[in-house]
């Protein structure tokens, strides 16, 4: 037994020398990773593999972007390719399906470069992967199915490339996953069902179709949603229920019918609606909890480019950055939008292209500088000179509508 102990330095040490500390297999599999990538930059300042030298005695320790479990012979438990720092121009190459014989693995990362081609099948036999994060790269093909079973996952980010194909109904079965991110790709295909889990979905930008998942097929866990700049269409009520929803952006889409009056709600302080089919009214403040709408600092509401109407409700007074232009409000505004805007606690309201009728500003009190408020192109005289408001270019130049527009919302009409 004391003979034994004495001779366990020893044998570490010697396997040590030997596999210089790490797995042999991990070792060659590393070498296949740098010989299918490299660096842009040629200056080794910034350059990420320069510390990847293959003679070192201990790549655990040396080696940029990997740590390694404890005992010997370590394995590779996290790889992060590229420094990520802002002045690095990332890698280029392609990623070696070698990557799956680091079968400790648990984080994989690559950070923004020009690596193009497929990401490898094989990476959905390393079970233990609980991050991959691939993003801003050129990866091309699908996402490979493989790694919809991976019972660890919890991010997938693979966002700005250009990957295609749809996403696997295999997806619902991941209960670990929690952020999944493939923005600006060239997804297409439908939202399958989602975790029940979800936390964030980022799917913008792509050329997803249809309708968002079924109401009870929602996440109610989920509190950021993007699916900006598809083909989807459909009603909203799927979301009445998501009630933790912070971020919410369905902008540039073919969505249609009412907007749930649930999102309308201050925890939910970030709602881009904009550039749909929706129709209906705001609706007003509930009677039960008035507080519920009360936004506050970093607010932003945009209704923009829809087809809502009726007259404004105190709902949305005091959004920061609240956007109303180019749908079919008519009437009043309410005093409390014109108050928030003079207090500077509203800091950009658009409500040019609309038909309202009346903006009841006080005579002579100053806007505050900091204040960008469009009028334009509605059914009255803007009561703040054209001087003073910051309309954008796409305003056009008309201060009012053509009477004949208005009659049919002229209320002081006989
Ligand atoms: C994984 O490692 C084994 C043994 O070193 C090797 O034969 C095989 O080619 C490797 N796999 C890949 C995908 O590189
Ligand atoms: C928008 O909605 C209206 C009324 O529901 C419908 O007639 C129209 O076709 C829709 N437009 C688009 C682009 O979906
Ligand atoms: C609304 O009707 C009144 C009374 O006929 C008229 O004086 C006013 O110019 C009209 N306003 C608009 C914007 O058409």
């Amino acid at each position: 037994m004391r003979m034994f102990l004495l001779l366990l330095p020893l044998v570490l040490l010697l396997s040590a020398v030997e596999t210089q500390g790490i797995s042999v297999v991990d070792l060659s599999a590393l070498r296949e990773i740098k010989n299918s990538l490299t660096d842009i930059t040629s200056s080794s300042l910034n350059a990420f593999f320069t510390s990847w030298d293959f003679t070192a005695p201990d790549p655990c320790s040396s080696f940029a972007g990997i740590t390694c479990s404890l005992f010997i012979p370590k394995r590779v438990t996290t790889l992060t390719l590229g420094t990520g720092l802002s002045d690095s121009p990332g890698l280029a190459g392609i990623l070696s399906p070698a990557i799956s014989n680091l079968s400790e693995l648990t984080q994989l990362v690559l950070f923004t470069g020009i690596v193009t081609g497929p990401i490898p099948d094989q990476i959905g036999t390393l079970k233990k992967l609980s991050v991959i994060s691939l993003t801003n790269n050129r990866l091309t093909g699908s996402i490979p199915t493989s790694i919809f079973t991976l019972p660890n996952l919890h991010t997938l980010d693979l966002s700005h490339n250009q990957l295609t194909g749809t996403i696997p109904g295999s997806i619902s079965e991941l209960s670990s996953l929690k952020v999944v991110v493939l923005g600006s790709n060239k997804i297409s295909g439908e939202i399958p069902i989602l975790p029940t889990e979800l936390l964030h979905l980022d799917l913008s930008n792509n050329e997803l179709s249809g309708m968002l998942p079924r109401k009870n097929r929602m996440p109610l866990t989920l509190r950021y949603l993007s699916v900006s700049g598809n083909r989807l269409w459909g009603p909203l009520s799927v979301l009445e229920s998501l009630s933790e929803l912070v971020y919410l952006d369905l902008s540039m889409n073919r969505f249609s019918g009412t907007i749930p009056s649930s999102l309308f709600r201050s925890t939910l302080s970030s709602m881009y609606l904009q550039r749909n089919n929706l129709t209906g009214r705001v609706p007003q403040p509930p009677l039960t909890s008035p507080a519920a709408t009360v936004y506050g600092p970093g607010s932003t509401v945009d209704l923009s480019h829809n087809s809502l109407t009726g007259e404004l409700t105190n709902t949305l007074a005091g959004v920061e950055t609240l956007f109303l232009n180019n749908n079919r409000f008519t009437g009043a505004v309410p005093k409390d939008y014109v108050e928030s805007v003079y207090s500077g606690n509203t800091r950009t309201l658009y409500l040019q292209h609309n038909y309202i009728a009346e903006f009841p500003v006080k005579e002579g009190l100053p806007l505050p500088d900091s204040v960008a408020l469009c009028l334009t192109y509605n059914c009255m005289v803007p009561p703040v000179p054209l001087g003073f408001m910051a309309c954008p270019v796409s305003a056009g130049g008309q201060i009012s509508r053509p009477v004949n527009q208005c009659s049919a919302f002229n209320t002081s009409m006989a």
